[in-house]
């Protein structure tokens, strides 16, 4: 049942936008946020288990993106297989601007990620706010929906505008402002939580970090003797739901193309074997923060499931009354576009009478 909710939350954030229109209901979403560089584009393809997103230095993400992972059980007596770089029929990706095509090759899908952001910006690392929309099906991923975005940046470099930081903030803010979003605030733990990005904007939208998980990367590169216990702890700055420590791959991982099961083994050692954090390994590296993420998302579905009604009875009255207007539906694109959202809505509110019944708000992690 919770898995349905989430799926059909997706098919309805895919039906507006279809219709041009992004997001209406304010629908639960994860935003990753944080400075260029902390390690957000390496978190996600951990969640995700696969190299899938543009990278280099500098600003690669230039295009929110919008990433919905789908999980979808392998088909019986075939074995979820982790096809590092290897191409698995039960595994791969959608774009909605590219209708109809699986992308089974996970090179593919980055490089249609970086010709489709050059479209809309050129290739001068300009930046813009039309979303990118991915899904990934996958037997391996948590069903969760995230947006990557911009990292801040503080400087412009190229012909990039020279109000790139304020363009960027205005970006993250469109997407964090919305009370009901989860903010996935990403801080490297070799630099000084008190100087984070991430934080900062997550504060100013969420002060009482009540929607905002910390997530702390580069913990293998802080100096020896030093460690993230006192965050962790909450005696830094404290977060209600708490930060997570990762490892990912470093730059010469990257360059040596280490695997990302390989990459999840080293994360998993790294915490096992560490003196300060042995005794609490089970909340630390990605796996955990994927667990946490899905749970989250579904505790704020729930949460948030009488409002999100309230406004689809409202759209939905709103686009009756435009179909009455358009006469016969099914003579154009537009009506055919907006009956595809109607028996979306008509069905999402169906379900979602039987979300309500079975309601539980506790978060037992
Ligand atoms: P983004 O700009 O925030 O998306 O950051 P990236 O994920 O592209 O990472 C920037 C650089 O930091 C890359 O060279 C990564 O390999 C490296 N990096 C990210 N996370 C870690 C980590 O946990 N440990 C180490 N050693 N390097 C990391
Ligand atoms: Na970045
Ligand atoms: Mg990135």
């Amino acid at each position: 049942m919770d898995e349905q909710l989430i799926k059909t939350v997706n098919k309805l954030q895919d039906a507006f936008a279809t219709v041009g229109v992004h997001n209406p209901v304010d629908l639960p979403q994860i935003i990753v946020i944080g400075s260029q560089s902390s390690g957000k584009s390496s978190v996600l393809e951990n969640i995700v288990g696969r190299d899938f997103l543009p990278r280099g230095t500098g600003i690669v993400t230039r295009r929110p993106l919008v990433l919905q992972l789908i999980n979808r059980a392998a088909p019986a007596g075939e074995a979820a297989s982790e096809a590092d770089g290897k191409e698995n029929p039960n595994e791969w990706g959608e774009f909605l601007h590219v209708p109809g095509k699986k992308f089974f090759n996970f090179d593919e899908i980055r490089d249609e990620i970086v010709s489709d952001t050059e479209k809309k910006t050129g290739k001068n690392l300009g930046i813009s706010p039309v979303p990118i929309n991915l899904r990934i099906f996958s037997p391996n991923v948590l069903t969760l929906t995230l947006v990557d975005l911009p990292g801040l940046t503080k400087v412009p470099v190229g012909d990039q505008p020279k109000d790139i930081e304020r363009q960027i903030r205005e970006m993250i803010m469109t997407y964090i402002n919305k009370p009901n979003a989860i903010i996935l605030a990403v801080t490297a733990a070799n630099s000084d939580l008190a100087n984070s990005d991430g934080l900062k904007l997550a504060r100013e939208v969420d002060p009482d970090g009540a929607r905002t998980i910390g997530v702390l990367t580069k913990v293998d590169l802080m100096d020896k003797g030093t460690d993230v216990i006192d965050i962790l702890a909450g005696r830094v700055i404290p977060l209600r739901l708490g930060y997570v420590p990762v490892v990912n791959r470093g730059q010469k991982d990257i360059e040596t193309k280490r695997s990302i099961s390989s990459a999840l083994d080293n994360e998993r050692s790294f915490f096992e074997c560490h003196a300060s954090y042995q005794s609490k390994a089970q909340y630390c590296g990605t796996p955990f923060l994927a667990r946490k993420l899905n749970l989250l998302l579904m505790h704020h579905i729930k949460i948030t499931l009488p409002e999100i009604k309230a406004k689809i009875a409202a759209t939905l009255a709103k686009y009756r009354a435009e179909l009455e207007h358009l006469g016969d539906p099914l003579t154009d694109a537009a009506g055919q576009a907006a009956n595809t959202t109607l028996s979306i809505i008509t069905e999402f509110c169906g379900g979602f009478r039987g979300a309500l019944e079975g309601q539980s708000t506790d978060l037992s992690t």
